[in-house]
């Protein structure tokens, strides 16, 4: 008689450094002989993948967690584990010891590799561990990745973050920067094109500011994966205004495959604020990188990120802030309410902004951001896009959901008389054109 194959759960916070590691998390899980399920309630195992980034997915997090105590009562040999960035901080583990002894394994962002091995002796041993590495030793290759999606692919090129910028965390959670070989990037995109990957998403907290070996940097890494059959569609975040290099926008002209968009976090439009955040760049900077890409790439999408209330903002610095999206004009920009970060220089400037006046600041910072948006999507309507599908779209299950180059998400339907089989689109390109354009999404036909 076989035994019940034990089950899995996991719970991801924050970035797509985050969902990669549960990727890999999954997958070699999955190569242990365990089952991966999307319902948390019946999962043998849960496992927590955290985010320190900003206080409220902290809070989500411990929140969480509390849920999961009852079960834990109800049932001992229910395994609960926690991961990701939150553990890298004394200050949690030290939470956790205190308030939730009960959680089964904790480990890091830098001993992911070793998380089977403890979960094996936390079963066999029925004890409870904890292991975290202050830094990553060095890059473990070869782990095995279960994707979220079958022509999309996520690839880590480099780990960790040199630039400490005063409000962020990353930094001190995911150590210091270390790049993987040209030679490892480019045996793994094979092997995923061998596996049906159309697309890959380069990742890192500066994936800008790789550096593979002496001739390697970033731009090279690009020109040797454009090379690769197979793949069809590369893309990258995050990157640094400070290493947006002229071989990068040359990378951009010459590389077919290299998606025409770029996300280019610029996080704040006065320059007083932009020193105190210690980002390298100032506003005519900026400003001017912006110019470069959009002349020497047509049509290229841009988006950003933005944080609103850092302390001492003034109104000043923030109108600064509106005209500089006014100037740009983004695709589409991701907005965030200054949180503190213990630890973090910020953290202890003594003009932090009072909460009623960084939400009202968020509040109209938002609405232009999104009015831009929704303008931005309405010049492509009558247009013919290439759409790389995903798979079934998410509001409607009729519809199938795909982004174009730019990175723009498309719904659009198949025709039941058409002869075509849903199904078989995913992973495909198709044309389609543009009928309806939202703030957030573009709606179309397949022009078949
Ligand atoms: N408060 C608010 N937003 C933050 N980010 C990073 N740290 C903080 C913080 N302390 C935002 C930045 C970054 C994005 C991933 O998260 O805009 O680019
Ligand atoms: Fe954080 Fe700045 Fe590094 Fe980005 S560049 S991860 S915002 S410290």
């Amino acid at each position: 008689m076989t035994e019940k194959q034990r089950t899995f759960h996991i719970t991801t916070f924050g970035c797509q450094m985050n969902e990669h590691d549960s990727e890999i998390i999954a997958g070699m899980l999955t190569e242990q002989g365990l089952v991966q399920t999307d319902d948390r309630d019946s999962a043998d195992i849960e496992i927590m993948n955290t985010c320190s980034v900003r206080e409220n997915a902290d809070k989500r997090f411990f929140g969480t967690l509390g849920q999961l105590k009852h079960r834990k009562e109800r049932d001992p040999s229910f395994t609960v584990c926690v991961c990701g960035c939150m553990m890298q901080q004394q200050s949690v583990i030290d939470t956790l010891k205190a308030k939730y002894p009960w959680v089964d394994v904790v480990f890091g962002t830098h001993n992911i590799h070793e998380f089977p091995d403890l979960l094996e002796r936390v079963h066999r041993e029925n004890i409870r561990l904890t292991s975290i590495y202050p830094d990553m030793e060095e890059i473990v290759e070869g782990l095995p990745a279960k994707r979220l999606f079958r022509h999309k692919a996520l690839v880590n090129i480099m780990y960790g973050c040199n630039n400490f910028c005063t409000y962020c965390i990353v930094p001190y959670t995911r150590g210091r920067e270390k790049s993987r070989c040209p030679e490892a990037v480019l045996s793994e995109i094979r092997d995923l094109a061998a596996d049906g990957v159309k697309e890959v998403m380069l990742l890192g907290q500066i994936v800008n500011s790789y550096k593979g070996d002496e001739n390697t940097g970033f731009p090279e890494l690009i020109r040797m994966i454009n090379d690769v059959p197979g793949i069809e569609r590369i893309r990258f975040m995050t990157s640094h205004p400070k290493d947006l290099s002229d071989g990068l926008i040359k990378a951009f002209t010459d590389c077919d495959k290299l998606c025409k968009n770029i996300h280019l976090p610029v996080q704040a439009g006065s320059d007083r604020i932009l020193k105190r955040m210690n980002r390298h760049y100032d506003r005519a900077k900026y400003l001017e990188l912006v110019d470069k890409l959009r002349d020497a790439v047509p049509g290229i999408t841009i988006s950003t990120d933005i944080i609103v209330g850092f302390p001492g903002e003034t109104e000043e610095d923030f109108l600064d802030t509106l005209s500089l999206v006014e100037r740009v004009r983004y695709d589409s920009a991701f907005t965030f309410l200054y949180s503190v970060r213990n630890g973090t220089p910020a953290a202890k400037y003594p003009d932090q902004i009072p909460e009623d006046v960084k939400h009202e600041r968020f509040g109209r910072l938002v609405e232009l951001v999104d009015s831009i948006s929704a303008e931005k999507n309405l010049a492509y309507l009558g247009t013919v896009q290439d759409v790389l599908v995903e798979g079934p779209s998410k509001n409607d299950k009729l519809a199938l959901a795909g982004r174009t180059d730019g990175f723009k998400l498309v719904n659009f339907r198949v025709e039941d008389n058409s002869g075509i089989d849903p199904a078989d689109l995913a992973g495909k390109t198709v044309k389609v054109k543009i009928t309806d354009a939202k703030t957030f999404s573009l709606f179309g036909e397949p022009v078949l």
